[in-house]
């Protein structure tokens, strides 16, 4: 089935969905600041739902550009609709906007252990580069200090 959906550019009073939507899905939430320095200084998409009985925003990414490279700062799709292509959608908007605007390479860095994010990168064409030991902090919750796991390096020519 597919999901009746609209992919568009964030705007400002995006900000509070995008803040619900990073809190309940993303296992590493960005704090709100975060977010909403984001929204200002990088370029957004988000989905949005189309179905009024559904939530009203379903996925969002965020990207820096940097001459002719843009580097994916997070992508996150709410938890009650993955694997029906959202993340793939969101990822080629991404790209080929960015390919309009002159962008020759796309980047990632994704935590080790997130299988099912490093299979999206996989089938979308981006390659391993490298990879940075003891790079992102492993939280467990109401501790700290539990270690670091490394991130892997990714990156695509558009
Ligand atoms: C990673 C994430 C964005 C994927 O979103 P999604 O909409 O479910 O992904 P898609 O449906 O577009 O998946 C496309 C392909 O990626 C791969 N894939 C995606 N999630 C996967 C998983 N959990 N396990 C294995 N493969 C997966 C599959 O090849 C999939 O194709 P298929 O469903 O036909 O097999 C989503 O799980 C998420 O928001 N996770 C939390 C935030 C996060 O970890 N973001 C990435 C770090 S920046």
């Amino acid at each position: 089935m597919t999901l009746p959906i609209l992919i568009r550019p964030a705007i400002a009073s995006d900000l509070h969905a995008i803040i619900q939507l990073d809190v309940t899905s993303n296992p590493h939430p960005w704090s709100e600041n975060l977010v909403a320095d984001a929204l200002q200084t990088r370029k957004n998409w988000v989905i949005e739902s189309l179905d009024a009985a559904s939530v009203n925003l379903l996925g969002w990414l965020t990207a820096s550009v940097v001459l002719d490279q843009s580097e994916l700062e997070l992508i996150v799709i709410d938890s009650s609709v993955r694997r029906q292509g959202l993340a793939r959608q969101l990822i080629m908007v991404w790209s080929q906007t960015v390919a309009q605007q002159g962008i020759r390479e796309l980047l990632l860095e994704v935590r080790e252990s997130n299988l099912g994010a490093i299979a999206l990168y996989e089938s979308l064409g981006f390659e391993l580069v490298g990879r940075r030991k003891n790079y992102y902090p492993i939280e467990k919750k109401g501790q700290t200090g539990q270690g670091h796991e490394a991130a892997c390096l990714f990156t695509l020519r558009i």
